[in-house]
């Protein structure tokens, strides 16, 4: 029934084009009936359709898939992406947590999570050893999705965690302890390399890449790479760069599509077929304390989403990952360093 022209097919081109999802948001800002002929309109029917087909046909990873979320380049849509791909995954019927590993707390505050001073928290796991199931909390609306908050608390870890005995793998070793079945963790990661950071590459096997398709989207990448290249060396010979996703992607703009392709270039298939667009709706969301999914699963946002996250569903069971083999692990990563500072 399903098949990829239906639904995967106007949101998956790399170059959107003349899809403008700002455009007919500037006109309305509901979200259309869902047999309005109009670009929006459409992408509104697929994204319904998709959403009631939500829990079939995903395979599920046999192993939980722990997915480190970074890139210490500020607002380039880390969280947005971590919480709104947990969401997608939690309704393709995935068991999902998402562990706020940022001091803002932007993940937590997402996801409608309590997370002032007093609330057990991520601090708590990896500075007093509180096991992860007694800081977990369920996320309201979404069957599946839990989320570990991050506190202000948190902004003093990264000090804190210095003096600490093997503090590079304190997170590693609250998930390993963790007994509740799980298909993905998502660790959204702060923007800088810090400790808080390099627990979550020990922690993970993978890292997804959000690149904001603007001017600069590749500079500050090289170090990102060269530190997995050195937490893969020393602390996790598993750790990889498994996905790059485009973010705020404006099809209207030759920028856009020129990074694009430069990072498509850079990373080849690493690259998801699905790049999100800028949307209003995605924006507006965390106000409400909702993924986009939730706040509204009729928007260009919430299918590209959708979509982003059946394509990583999809690949963790094409490609499992073998460190010898040189496609879209390790080697090809560091190959792929050469010409990004
Ligand atoms: N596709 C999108 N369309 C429109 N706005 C977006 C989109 N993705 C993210 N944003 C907005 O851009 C801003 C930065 O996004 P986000 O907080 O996800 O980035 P980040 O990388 O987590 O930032 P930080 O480095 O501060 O943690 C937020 O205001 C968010 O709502
Ligand atoms: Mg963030």
């Amino acid at each position: 029934m399903r098949s990829d022209a239906n639904i995967a097919g106007p949101m998956t081109d790399p170059v959107p084009g003349p899809r403008t999802e700002s455009m007919g948001e500037d006109v309305s800002r509901e979200t259309p009936p869902p047999m309005d002929d109009t670009p929006i309109g459409r992408a509104a029917q697929l994204a319904v359709e998709a959403l009631g087909r939500a829990g079939e046909g995903l395979p599920r990873p046999e192993q939980t898939r722990v997915i480190v979320v970074a890139n210490q380049k500020g607002g380039v849509g880390k969280t947005t992406t971590t919480v709104n791909l947990a969401a997608s995954l939690a309704l393709h019927g995935g068991r999902v947590l998402v562990i706020d590993l940022d001091p803002q707390g932007n993940a937590s505050t997402a996801l409608g999570i309590d997370h002032h001073a007093e609330v057990p928290s991520i601090y708590d796991v990896l500075i007093d050893s509180k096991p992860l199931s007694e800081v977990v909390q369920p996320v309201q609306d979404v069957e599946g999705l839990f989320c570990a908050p991050a506190t202000i608390d948190l902004a003093g870890a990264e000090i804190e965690l210095v003096s600490l005995v093997a503090r590079e793998s304190r997170l590693q070793r609250a998930i390993k302890s963790y007994e509740q079945p799980l298909d993905y963790i998502l660790i959204d990661c702060p923007p800088s390399l810090g400790l808080l950071t390099v627990n979550a590459l020990v922690a993970g096997q993978e890292v997804l890449i959000p690149i904001q398709c603007e001017y600069y989207a590749l500079e500050g990448l090289g170090q990102l790479l060269r530190n997995v290249d050195l937490v893969r060396g020393h602390l996790n010979p598993a750790l990889h760069v498994s996905t790059i996703l485009l973010t705020m992607y404006d099809g209207r703009t030759r920028l856009a599509s020129q990074v694009a392709d430069e990072v498509r270039s850079h990373f080849g298939d690493e690259v998801l077929r699905t790049s999100i667009p800028r949307s209003v709706r995605i924006s507006e969301a965390p106000s409400y304390g909702q993924t986009v999914l939730t706040y509204d699963p009729g928007s260009s946002g919430a299918l590209s989403y959708f979509e982003a996250a059946r394509e990583i569903a999809l690949k963790g069971v094409d490609v499992a990952y073998d460190p010898t083999h040189t496609h879209g692990g390790a080697q090809n990563n560091t190959s792929t360093v050469e010409g990004i500072q």
